[in-house]
């Protein structure tokens, strides 16, 4: 998909079909959308006043041959109550038009933007909003819909004047649109098609390709570096693990910046381990290396975008198998940092290989953390598949995520870390235990088991395993992969 900044009148656009929103009645025919109306004549104020088109969020009108317009067809999509429309609803409403024309077989669509609408965060909005509703996970079905796809996207309504900010958008707009496909593609894999050596792989070439300086550490690295969690996962079977460290350095760094540690969980299969998960649902457990492809995503999309700070990305990688040389409950393990961990259930096993990537980003001079890692079944019953659970040692650089996940669009809500829930996993045979001794609170205990290899450095851990996968397709997003925290680390980064 092409996409396209078009500042020519929209009536003189030939497409298969003319794009624009409208909102509730609160806001009658006006701008952008009376403009419409008056070359189609006055159609949308009478579809307005039957009723037909009432700008309810997502409602969808399709006019067949308007008149006055050289596009074949004209689409409303209704976009709710004005007062309460932002980018993040811009997205989606471009994204479910985009999914709405797709599977109609039309090729080439105008999106024209309101009267209220013409700036760079707009522009960006939309071509993120329509990168990432074309996603398919048709990967591997070997029928494609082939006369299903988007060759032409034209972005309308911008005059000359903001013709600059809208370019500048739509740029940026496609860096991270891209970033979350290259995510979701990497998520989208199965266990047998991505194993850690194969993730470690793509991601070098990635980070090959982008500028990006990469190191792929194998296992027998990891055990001279004394990894001893993420390798106690590793044993379980015969997948050899890898840890992926890629590093962002900017021009001109001043001595005194942040440097950003971003590590991600990539469990490319978690069978729970001996603590064996049950068979309903388990193939769900590919989308365990969720939080270190989007670290990767990040990554790819920071090296286009150049930004100010240095950053460091550590992926701890491997499968969580059962086999005869699998770790047992109750083993004791010592990690890289040197604290030995009791591990009661081998399926916590993501805050494992967590300590030792947070433990090794803060060796290589992370000033900063975040972690990203689908780590908890609690934290879906705690939040559903709605919000990111946030949880953080530092309140400061935990208010920076939570504003660039509000500017991001993405829903995120921070969980409470009292000092309480750390006696849960005080060991009684070791330094710590990797689960709860207390009842309930999985996805705090969780959170409190990596922040003990943070120590003092200000982290943040965001914990994904309710929303990277959209279990149903959304009108703006294919089921599957979503890419979440991706657009919210970019910006936070971005900001810094
Ligand atoms: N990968 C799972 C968490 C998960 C659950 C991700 C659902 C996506 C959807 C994680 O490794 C895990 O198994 N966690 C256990 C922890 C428990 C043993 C303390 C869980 O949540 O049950
Ligand atoms: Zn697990
Ligand atoms: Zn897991």
């Amino acid at each position: 998909m092409q996409i396209i900044l078009d500042t020519k009148p929209f009536a003189a656009l030939e497409v298969d079909a003319l794009v624009t929103y409208i909102f509730d009645e609160s806001e009658p025919v006006q701008g952008r959308v009376a403009e419409i109306d008056k070359l189609v004549g006055g159609l949308i104020g009478r579809l307005s006043k039957s009723g037909e088109v009432a700008g309810k969020n997502l409602e969808f009108t399709l006019v067949h041959a308007p008149a006055g317009l050289k596009a074949a067809r004209l689409l409303l999509v209704g976009a709710g109550k004005r007062e309460q429309f932002n980018p993040g609803s811009l997205r989606k409403v471009a994204g479910a038009a985009l999914r709405y024309l797709k599977s109609r077989s039309l090729h080439k669509v105008a999106f024209v933007l309101r009267e209220n609408d013409l700036n760079e965060s707009t522009a960006q909005a939309v071509a993120e909003g329509v990168i990432a509703a074309d996603f398919e996970t048709d990967k591997y079905k070997t029928e494609k819909k082939n006369e299903k796809f988007i060759e032409t996207l034209t972005i309308a309504g911008f005059n000359d004047a903001d013709k600059a900010a809208a370019e500048k958008g739509i740029a940026t707009g496609k860096t991270i649109g891209e970033a979350q496909n290259f995510t979701r593609d990497l998520v989208n894999e199965p266990s047998n098609k991505l194993t850690p050596q194969i993730l470690a792989t793509k991601a070098e070439a990635m980070a090959k390709e982008a500028g990006l300086k990469v190191e792929i550490l194998d296992e027998k690295k990891i055990a001279e570096l004394k990894m001893g969690a993420l390798l106690s996962v590793a044993q379980g079977g015969p997948e050899p693990p890898r840890m992926i460290v890629i590093t962002y350095t900017p021009a001109n760094l001043k001595a005194d910046a942040p440097v950003i540690g971003l590590v991600g969980k990539a469990v490319t299969f978690d069978t729970g381990g001996i603590s064996i998960k049950p068979a309903d649902g388990m193939e769900k457990m590919k989308y365990d290396m969720a939080g270190g492809a989007t670290m990767l995503g990040v990554m790819r999309a920071l090296a286009t975008l150049k930004q100010k700070v240095k950053v460091i990305c550590v992926v701890p990688s491997t499968e969580n198998m059962p086999g005869g040389t699998a770790q047992k409950p109750g083993d004791i393990q010592t990690a890289m940092s040197g604290k030995t961990i009791e591990v009661l259930n081998t399926d916590a096993e993501g805050r494992l290989i967590l300590a030792d990537g947070v433990h090794y980003a803060k060796q290589l001079g992370a000033t900063h953390l975040i972690d990203a890692a689908t780590l908890t079944g609690a934290i879906v019953v705690a939040l559903a598949n709605v919000n990111v659970g946030v949880f953080g040692s530092n309140q400061e650089w935990t208010d920076k995520l939570l504003a660039s996940a509000k500017s991001a669009g993405e829903k995120m809500w921070q969980m409470p870390m009292d000092d309480e829930y750390r006696e849960f996993i005080k060991g009684s045979f070791a330094d710590i235990q990797n689960i709860g001794s207390g009842k309930g609170g999985g996805s705090i205990t969780g959170a409190w088991f990596i922040r003990e290899f943070a120590g003092d450095t200000p982290w943040i851990h965001l914990d994904i395993a309710g929303t990277a996968w959209n279990y149903e397709a959304k009108p703006w997003l294919a089921k599957g992969p979503t890419g979440v925290a991706l657009r919210t680390l970019v910006q936070l980064v971005t900001s810094l």
